[in-house]
């Protein structure tokens, strides 16, 4: 097992000044933590930090809150809202850091409990001209904002002054995340290593009458045993026609001899996501149906990566797998007509119905935007996104018998570096030849 990677406090820290400095002088910024979900009556989900919490604390407990100022001449700038030390309570449901200790943790200028909120977040927003806060996103934190705002403007003798603007923080933060810097591009080839090798293992098992839970389970374990607790997102593990729906996390019938399996699965570590794709022929060996469809699926996601550098849109990408997908799809009398007229009329997206990629990072859908004034954001260096292109031919369609039932997808992990990109999950197999010879051993 090797070492968990993360991202230093030192880099939290400088995240930090880096919005600080972004906003407007004399602002007040409020980031609160996730909490816990119900699962059911005295059960929770497993508890998933916030974001952007995370990102510019990396402290995993629930309920806190993140409250900094860029106002000159205050004795206290950084400051959390933890939940207090309580002896019964971790005993019940575990271990505190409490006020003191995040003090310490974070280099905080105070630290307060979570039960002083009501106290003390007005006593925060006095006198700040600004306050950069993420409205409609935490219900618990909108209210405490909104309570906090009306004390400070309600207050006797009008003592306090709230601030007069309120801005999402969140875009400036979401353009921060957007660009990943050294440390953050550690994690995520780590994680993206964990996954492939979950996925060589999900493939080395795969057999008829094994469940899609089963290799789901196999998945896990590997992720597990290398230091990633949880998935990035529900896994999808979809054999034959199961694939053809896109995000199929059912995850419940046996695989048979001659279909397909569909493995849509990464790892979360460190809070960063994998996001990796792949289909494999349950026997080991790919029917020539399959293989038709497949190396379309393979030369169109080549094809996409072909035109990534800095300054290449996912815009562009996507036009580079429509063109091979559609290509191959009247090469196999699936779609008819000439490519021009096929690629014009949109007939493909009755087998490619989603989009070329996405933006990763600690979402897997990660934020930052993807068009301004209509037109595609060129994508820059440090930007990590995937490149997923498919085919899915449900039982339902009006195509040839053989390539009913068959949903492939294949789907990478990349970096865009100076000379062109990074494929941070080349260490899954994803040529026929390359599946065939894992799944023969
Ligand atoms: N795993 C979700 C996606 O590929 O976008
Ligand atoms: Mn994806
Ligand atoms: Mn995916």
């Amino acid at each position: 097992m090797t070492l968990i990677p993360h991202v230093p406090q030192s880099e939290i820290q400088q995240r930090r000044k880096a919005l600080l400095s972004a906003c407007k002088a004399n602002s007040v910024i409020i980031i609160p933590a996730a909490s816990e979900v119900t699962r059911s009556r005295d059960t929770e989900y497993l508890f998933r930090q916030d974001s952007y919490f995370w990102y510019l604390t990396e402290f995993n407990e629930p309920d806190a809150f993140l409250v900094m100022s860029n106002a000159a001449n205050r004795e206290k700038n950084l400051a959390m809202f933890v939940r207090p030390k309580d002896k019964l309570a971790e005993i019940w449901d575990g271990r505190r850091l409490g006020e003191t200790s995040a003090v310490d943790r974070f280099e905080l200028d105070i630290a307060y409990s979570i039960d002083q909120m009501k106290e003390k977040l007005p006593e925060w927003l006095n006198e700040h001209e600004h306050l950069y806060f993420s409205l409609g996103q935490n219900e618990r934190a909108d209210s405490l904002v909104h309570a906090a705002l009306s004390a400070c403007k309600n207050s006797p003798k009008n003592a306090m002054t709230p601030p007069s603007s309120i801005f999402d923080v969140n875009e400036i933060i979401d353009a921060m995340r957007l660009i990943k810097s050294e440390n953050e591009l550690e994690v995520m080839q780590q994680a993206a290593n964990i996954s492939a090798e979950a996925h060589k293992r999900a493939m080395r098992f795969a057999q008829a009458g094994k469940f899609e839970y089963q290799l789901e389970a196999e998945i896990l374990h590997e992720f597990a045993m290398n230091g990633a607790r949880a998935p990035a997102y529900g896994s999808i593990v979809g054999s034959g026609n199961n694939a053809c729906i896109l995000h199929y996390t059912e995850n419940s019938d046996a695989l048979s001899e001659n279909d397909l399996v569909l493995i849509d699965a990464g790892c979360e570590l460190s809070g960063y996501a994998a996001d990796i794709t792949r289909t494999f022929p349950v026997s080991g060996r790919f029917s020539q149906a399959q293989k038709a469809l497949y190396q379309i699926v393979l030369d169109a996601q080549l094809a996409s990566l072909d035109v990534l550098k800095p300054g290449a849109t996912l815009g562009e990408a996507m036009q580079a797998a429509v063109s091979t997908i559609c290509k191959g799809l009247i090469k196999l009398g699936i779609l008819k007509g000439e490519l021009d007229e096929v690629i014009e009329s949109e007939k493909w997206k009755s087998f490619f119905m989603h989009g070329i990629g996405h933006y990763l990072g600690l979402d897997v859908h990660d934020v930052g935007v993807y068009k301004k004034g209509g037109e595609d954001i060129p994508l820059g260096v440090g930007t990590v996104i995937t490149i997923e292109p498919g085919i899915y031919i449900s039982e339902d369609e009006d195509v040839d018998e053989q390539y009913k039932g068959i949903g492939i997808r294949i789907e990478d992990n990349i970096v865009i570096v100076e000379n062109g990109y990074k494929n941070l999950t080349k260490n899954a197999p994803k040529t026929i030849e390359e599946i065939e010879l894992l799944m023969s051993n």
